[in-house]
């Protein structure tokens, strides 16, 4: 395989005043969503109401979570009881790991999908088209096990939502031993930024995908055919569904494009922790919703290792991948 250098390596040279040729992607300025309408920002919800001892509290939240998984398939999450503290901790980690010299980086960069530790940079710099501005690095740690935790909470609240006992999901994608990644990126500055991109449009494979940043936006949603710029409160989760669940629900909960685009005045640093379900266990429509809304099912049965395989495969590689099990 080539070896090609760290995004960071290219941005800190001096010389770098414009985007070399194979890193250059362009976008389509007539489908920048409104930045002033307030309309224009996801739905929030409170982590303390969603898991409050309050019946009525917690119904209420519920109702919004299905609402903004339903309308948005992307929602902020605040008050979730991981201090804050141990986010920027995390986010500084990753920071240190990325300014390492490249020669101790070295011993990570690996392509197996399930290495316990891998970075890297763009995509897949076998297959990209179009390098991406974006180093990566994707391990596990403490951090991980509080973010499993609020993850657990937001899948309980959303089988709720669905009308459906709170553990259901859970009980039935095996989520005691579920697939939980911790994905770290670096953007760095970048000349020009209209002539770059960070990751390019895609869905997230897993069910639930919980997100930090340090304190630069990025991260892009479409909405209503418009990318509307996701801004986070310091200390929140940006949660998304993933494909996973999009099967789940029979495409009422969808798995929505975003990407990450990346800007000229400082290093954006973002963790995106993906939840899958246990590799060995096949994800179909759920029994209980199509009966209840007479529909039959969209999509047939692939186990989620499956399923990540072949949305890495140079086959399905940046389209959607739900469209193969249709
Ligand atoms: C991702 O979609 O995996 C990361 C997006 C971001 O950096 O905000
Ligand atoms: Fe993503």
């Amino acid at each position: 395989e080539s070896k090609v250098a760290s995004i960071k390596t290219l941005a800190d040279s001096a010389a770098l005043t414009s985007v070399p040729s194979e890193y250059t992607y362009t976008k389509n300025p007539n489908d920048m969503g409104d930045a002033n309408d307030p309309e224009h920002s996801i739905p929030i919800i409170d982590f303390a109401l969603l898991t409050s001892a309050y019946p009525d509290q917690r119904a209420q939240m519920i109702q919004k979570l299905g609402r903004a998984c339903q309308e948005w398939g992307f929602f902020q999450v605040i008050n979730h009881g991981v201090p804050e503290s141990l986010m920027e901790a995390m986010v500084d980690a990753c920071q240190r790991f990325f300014e390492l010299p490249e020669e101790e980086k070295k011993e990570f960069q690996t392509r197996n999908l399930l290495d316990p530790i891998k970075c890297g940079t763009s995509f897949n710099v076998a297959i990209d088209k179009v390098r991406l501005w974006r180093d990566y690095l994707k391990v596990s740690l403490e951090f991980s096990k509080r973010t499993r935790a609020v993850a657990t909470e937001i899948l309980s609240g959303i089988s709720e939502s669905l009308g459906l006992e709170s553990d259901y999901i859970a009980k039935a994608m095996n989520w005691d031993r579920g697939l939980q990644i911790l994905a770290a990126n670096y953007y760095p500055a970048c000349p020009q930024p209209d002539l770059a991109i960070g990751i390019p449009p895609h869905t997230d494979h897993g069910l639930v995908t919980l997100l930090i940043q340090n304190d630069m936006c990025g991260l892009e949603v479409k909405h209503n055919d418009k990318w509307v710029l996701v801004n986070s409160a310091p200390g929140s989760f940006i949660v998304n569904v993933g494909d996973q669940m999009q099967i789940l629900t029979n495409d009422k909960y969808k798995s929505i494009w975003h990407r990450a685009t990346v800007n000229n005045t400082a290093t954006r640093i973002s963790i995106a922790v993906p939840h899958g379900p246990a590799l060995d266990t096949p994800t179909l429509p759920i029994p209980e919703l199509l009966e209840r809304e007479g529909e039959t099912a969209k999509y047939i049965g692939m186990t989620y290792e499956k399923f990540m395989e072949l949305q890495a495969s140079p086959a399905a590689y940046m389209v959607p991948c739900l469209d193969h099990l249709r």
